[in-house]
């Protein structure tokens, strides 16, 4: 199946599955993969390591001034980089995620983030996920997925990739944690999560990603009417 130079955009709720199915699509189709959540992310380490973000999370407006000079990118085997140190292992930390919602509901922030987006997608035949690029960084995206799970399937879902990290997670607050990302991130004013009108719906509660590649394949085969090779 040849697909075209499209943008697919995947949104949904926190620990979905999103980034693991856009990865392994954009690998099957040859897109490129940009994991926004990634991006915000690395803000939030930032703002965090240079104390721009304290305990109760209140955010110093230097940060704003402070983003201008983060050399914030992804390598071509998607791991995320300040500068030449690369941050991947750190910004997946429970740490970082107890921080994520306040600073992504930061209207420069987004700002920051959706100009890198912008500039990293330039090219088109790009797969990109995160909670508000069918509604307003790619509104014209040509294929966008709204993932869905049960929310006990997902908090065992983190859960398990932490452990396999190496972390010590205690999995009433890493389901405490999504409760949360979720409730801020649907209610924040500025690009809140939300589904696109125009987007499928995708429970992958009791699916496997081999199942959702097969499901979205059928979407973008219907859509352009292609064949298989
Ligand atoms: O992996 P997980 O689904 O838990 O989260 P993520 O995709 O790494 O995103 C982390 C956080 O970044 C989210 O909880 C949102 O607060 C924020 N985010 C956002 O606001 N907009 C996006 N397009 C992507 C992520």
């Amino acid at each position: 199946m040849i697909v075209p130079d499209i943008i697919i955009a995947i949104d949904g709720y926190s620990s979905t599955g999103k980034s693991s199915f856009a990865k392994l699509m954009a690998k099957e189709l040859g897109f490129l993969y940009l994991d926004s959540g990634a991006l915000y992310r690395g803000v939030t380490l930032f703002a965090q390591e240079e104390r721009f973000i304290d305990n109760n999370n209140e955010i110093n407006p230097a940060l704003e001034a402070a983003l201008q000079g983060v050399d914030l990118w992804f390598a071509t085997d998607n791991r995320t980089f300040i500068g030449e140190r690369c941050i991947e292992k750190e910004i997946r930390t429970m740490e970082v995620s107890s921080q994520v919602s306040p600073i992504a509901a930061v209207p420069y922030v987004r700002r920051f983030v959706d100009a890198k987006l912008h500039e990293l997608a330039k090219g088109g035949r790009v797969i990109m996920d995160g909670r508000d690029i069918g509604t307003t960084v790619f509104p014209n995206a040509e294929i966008k997925i709204f993932m869905t799970a049960d929310p006990d399937v997902r908090a065992q879902r983190r859960f398990d990739e932490l452990v396999m990290k190496g972390e010590n997670p205690v999995l009433e607050e890493v389901k405490e944690n999504l409760r949360q990302r979720d409730y801020i991130d649907s209610h924040r004013e500025t690009s809140p999560l939300s589904r696109a009108a125009d987007a499928f719906i995708l429970d992958n509660s009791n699916m496997t990603i081999s199942e959702e590649v097969a499901w979205v394949k059928g979407l973008i085969k219907g859509k352009f009417n292609l064949y298989d090779d």
